[in-house]
């Protein structure tokens, strides 16, 4: 397993920790969704029943498999890579340090080096119903 792979797993186990203290487990929820807001929003919504924009609503985005979103029409390359698979905290890990390599030829265009901001994504879209 990649080094980076392994804090965020780590991290992610350290946000569930956080759960033994529900007010800390709510910042922590109220700050990751301030940023993904301000880093997916404007590609992205969140809700069930919000339109689509660039990129496909999230809503239980780990619930239905990938590449699954109603009225959205993915990439040749995000359906080859994708089809048949779920999304879980490892690969949306890989996917949000680098779309192209889990996806060869997906048009997201976004990457975020740091793991912990990686971390906070995750424990937002896991929270999306
Ligand atoms: C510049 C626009 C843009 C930004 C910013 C962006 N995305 Fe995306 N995202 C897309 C597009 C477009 C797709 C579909 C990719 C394809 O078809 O190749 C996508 C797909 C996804 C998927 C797969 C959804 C599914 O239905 O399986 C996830 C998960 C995702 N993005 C998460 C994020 C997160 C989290 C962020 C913010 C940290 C983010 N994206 C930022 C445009 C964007």
């Amino acid at each position: 397993m990649h080094a980076s792979v392994r804090r965020t797993v780590a991290a992610t186990a350290l946000g569930m920790a956080a759960f033994a203290n529900p007010c800390s487990a709510q910042d922590e929820l109220a700050t990751a969704r301030k940023l993904a807001l301000n880093h997916c929003g404007v590609c992205h919504t969140f809700q069930a029943g919000e339109p689509v924009r660039q990129g496909p609503n999230l809503s239980g985005v780990l619930t239905r498999a990938a590449g699954t979103a109603d009225g959205f029409a993915y990439s040749d390359g995000f359906r080859k890579a994708l089809a048949g698979k779920h999304w879980d905290a490892t690969l949306l890990d890989r996917w949000l340090t680098d779309p192209q390599s889990v996806a060869a030829g997906t048009v997201m265009l976004y990457r975020q080096d740091d793991p912990e901001k990686r971390g906070l994504l995750i424990r937002f879209l896991e929270s999306l119903q």
